[in-house]
């Protein structure tokens, strides 16, 4: 089995381009199918989770293409067929074909998707839109069959504003009949960016970004080019690594304000930052402070950038307290992080305490998940000796060429 491989320490000079957001484009390419015309979408992350996607694609008869970072979709000939458990178990976004599946079709059978095991994560809230708009649920175990004779307009109140319910329901809307309201959906900018792609194919939404989202139903899709935006999370995974390790190191082709919970608390820390229109620009310190951090929903510090802050919070002095309010189960990375000589203490699974600052030495370590992963990898570029990760496909699901962006601005890390 493959490993990453990092002797740690390294200082970190030059530039490190920013790729696609995994969570955009792993909605953007189901949304696509709605479409009955070739749709093009650029900017797409050259990550793992796109190929399962890709997969899945290919199994429902949508032609695809793929150069360089631009995938070519045309779904004139698709087949409404249930997808196999094992490719909708890959990963989260499979879910977001059963959307597409229902809207387009008025039918689907779908197995439950799969994602990190970070939580429960269940799928409520996106099968109480389907109910509202006049879908008939019916649940065998793992498997869902989803039947509408018309699907209908209404109005929907999140209980939470989950992302992947907002997209869902964002999703399945636009093929009903009349007008949808969603209330207290989620605002993360993937989100507007999945709203804009379904807009330039033809949709009515209006709201994305806010707490109401509008959907007016439309019976047809045209074709359409679209850009996937910058990725937040591998942006901001790698400002950390910058705070960490930078000398005069730049993080390209970002949008600051999609950051602004990280940038804040690291400024808070006393990282000092350049931070320009795309890009920002750091020379790591050695005097950083302990913060406080809780996790939120966007524009809240995201959960996503937890796991990857533990590493940096080990290295600032004084106790800082992280409270995840998220997710139940994503502290798995500290047990790896004490290992290597951290001093963390977590308490019912929702708060970490993290004493600094501690040395941290290499390990042979385990990625629980994807972020967690981030989080390992961190601490090996920071810490004495050689690190060895375990389970990186979790990592590779989501960082886009990892090793390679890091080894280009000085780290010693490979995969073995
Ligand atoms: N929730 C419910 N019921 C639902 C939906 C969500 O109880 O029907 C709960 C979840 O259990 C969780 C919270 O609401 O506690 C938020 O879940 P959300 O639906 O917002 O998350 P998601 O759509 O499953 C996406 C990202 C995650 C990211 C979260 C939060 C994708 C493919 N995944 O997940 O990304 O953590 O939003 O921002 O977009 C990652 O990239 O590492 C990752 C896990």
């Amino acid at each position: 089995m493959p490993k990453i491989k990092i002797e740690g320490g390294h200082k970190l000079t030059g530039e490190i381009e920013i790729s696609g957001s995994k969570n955009s484009a792993v909605a953007l390419i189901p949304a696509a199918i709605l479409c009955d015309e070739v749709v093009k979408i650029s900017n797409i992350p050259n990550i793992s989770d796109i190929d399962s996607l890709e997969e899945i694609l290919t199994y429902l008869n949508a032609q695809i293409d793929r150069q360089d970072n631009i995938l070519t979709i045309d779904s004139s000939k698709i087949i409404n067929k249930e997808i196999p458990e094992e490719m909708s178990q890959k990963l989260r976004a499979s879910y977001y074909f059963m959307s597409s599946l229902l809207g387009k079709y008025k039918h689907v059978e779908m197995y439950f998707p799969g994602g990190c095991s970070i939580g429960e994560r269940p799928i409520d809230q996106t099968l109480k839109g389907y109910r509202a708009l006049g879908a008939v649920v019916t649940e065998e175990g793992n498997r869902y069959i989803i039947d509408a004779e018309e699907l209908k307009g209404t109005k929907i109140y999140l209980d939470m504003p989950s992302v992947g319910a907002t997209i869902n329901i964002m999703i399945v809307a636009v093929k009903a009949k009349g007008k949808t309201i969603i209330e207290n959906v989620a605002k993360e900018p993937e989100i507007v960016n999945v709203a804009t792609f379904l807009n330039n194919m033809g949709a009515k939404i209006q709201g994305a970004g806010t707490n109401v989202i509008t959907i007016t139903g439309v019976d047809y899709l045209h074709k359409s080019f679209h850009e996937v935006i910058p990725d937040r999370i591998e942006a901001g995974t790698y400002v950390i690594i910058a705070s960490l390790l930078g000398e005069n190191l730049k993080i390209k082709n970002l949008i600051p304000s999609h950051i602004e919970a990280l940038i804040s608390k690291l400024i808070e820390a006393g990282v000092q930052m350049n931070v320009e229109e795309d890009s920002i620009t750091i020379n790591s310190g050695n005097k950083y402070k302990a913060v406080n951090i809780k996790t939120l929903p966007y524009p809240g510090f995201p959960t996503d950038l937890q796991q990857p802050i533990i590493p940096f919070l080990t290295q600032c002095h004084g106790t800082s307290i992280v409270e995840e309010t998220i997710y139940e189960n994503r502290f798995q990375n500290i047990y790896d992080t004490n290992r290597m000589g951290a001093n963390i203490m977590v308490k019912d699974n929702k708060i970490a305490k993290i004493k600094g600052v501690t040395p941290l030495r290499g390990k042979n370590v385990t990625a629980t998940d994807l972020r967690g992963g981030a989080s390992m990898l961190i601490c090996g570029l920071v810490a004495d000796g050689i690190t060895t990760i375990d389970n990186i496909k979790y990592i590779l699901r989501g960082y886009d060429d990892i090793c390679h962006k890091l080894s280009k601005v000085g780290a010693k890390i490979e995969i073995i």
